[in-house]
């Protein structure tokens, strides 16, 4: 496995190499990162991961200087995991001085965590511009864990005409039902145990969604039930969208499903999960 640094290292790195799956990542890694790079290996032949915490998408009360690192650990995984080529640029790697163009992918960026992260999406787009340029990737691999980013990242590289293909992968989780999340290591051990109320919520959901409720309004109090059963947990939002525009239903078409998702804020971290209601 090599581990490159530089722009111009990565590009010679990748210049040997044919066929490559990407797997962007802010490190701290665990068995959903490396679901994505076992995937992307096997898909493609080559795997390229990165490592870099992206300033540009944490918003100025954010936690990017307290964001968790382990550089050694991360790249003891990669490499046990098949990786074949590691980028972990430096600030200015990515955003050489007087760097000055954004990408920012307008509408389906409005609501969810575009709307509790102003300038999130655009930190998200311009990064990831920046690595697809440079890595030049046959398909870049992302997990439904995060299933806005999915939407946004393959609307900008259809808007732009970006000649790789997105590929989503499912969520990893704890064996109590806990999405894993670098920032679950926020967790106090009372707060770990009572985390399960996301799964627990989204349990409740599809539960609804399975019996035939099809009203957004009562989908979405199926979800708040539960966590306000728990007295730790914070809900930022809990969402029934379109699951392309993203946009809030009154009413789900049976046809078409939806995305049920939520937003919690439970000790210090803020923890995300979603399921897919299917259409039926
Ligand atoms: P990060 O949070 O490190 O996540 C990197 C990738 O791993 C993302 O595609 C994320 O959706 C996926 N992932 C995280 N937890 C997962 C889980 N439990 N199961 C499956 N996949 C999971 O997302 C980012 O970094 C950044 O925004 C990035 C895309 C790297 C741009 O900076």
């Amino acid at each position: 496995m090599r581990v490159v640094t530089t722009r111009e290292e990565l590009r010679a790195a990748r210049a040997e190499l044919d066929v490559v799956g990407l797997v962007p990542t802010m490190g701290y890694l665990h068995d959903g990162h490396l679901s994505l790079v076992r995937r992307a290996k096997k898909e493609c032949g080559a795997a390229i991961a990165t490592i870099f915490v992206n300033p540009l998408q944490f918003g100025p009360k954010e936690d990017l200087g307290s964001y968790p690192r382990d550089r050694e650990r991360d790249l003891a995984l990669l490499e046990e995991t098949g990786c074949d080529v590691v980028w972990t640029p430096s600030d200015t790697d990515v955003y050489p001085p007087g760097f000055d163009t954004y990408v920012d992918v307008e509408g389906i960026t409005d609501g969810l965590e575009g709307a509790h992260r102003p300038g999130h999406f655009r930190g998200v787009s311009t990064v990831l511009s920046v690595i697809f340029n440079v890595v030049q990737p046959t398909r870049a691999y992302f997990g439904q864990k995060d299933a806005q980013q999915v939407v946004v990242v393959k609307k900008m590289v259809g808007d732009l005409g970006m000649p790789l293909e997105v590929i989503a992968s499912p969520t990893i989780r704890e064996p109590d039902g806990l999405a894993m999340s670098s920032r679950n290591s926020y967790l106090d051990p009372t707060e770990r145990e009572r985390a399960v109320v996301l799964r627990r919520a989204l349990d409740a959901v599809e539960k609804a969604w399975q019996d035939g409720e099809t009203h957004g309004a009562l989908l979405r109090s199926a979800m708040m039930q539960v966590l306000d059963a728990e007295p730790l947990a914070e809900p930022d939002y809990v969402s029934i969208a379109h699951p392309d525009t993203l946009e809030e239903l009154d009413h789900v078409d049976p046809a078409v499903g939806a995305l049920a998702s939520l937003a919690v804020r439970l000790g210090k971290p803020r923890l995300l999960d979603n399921v897919v209601l299917p259409p039926r």
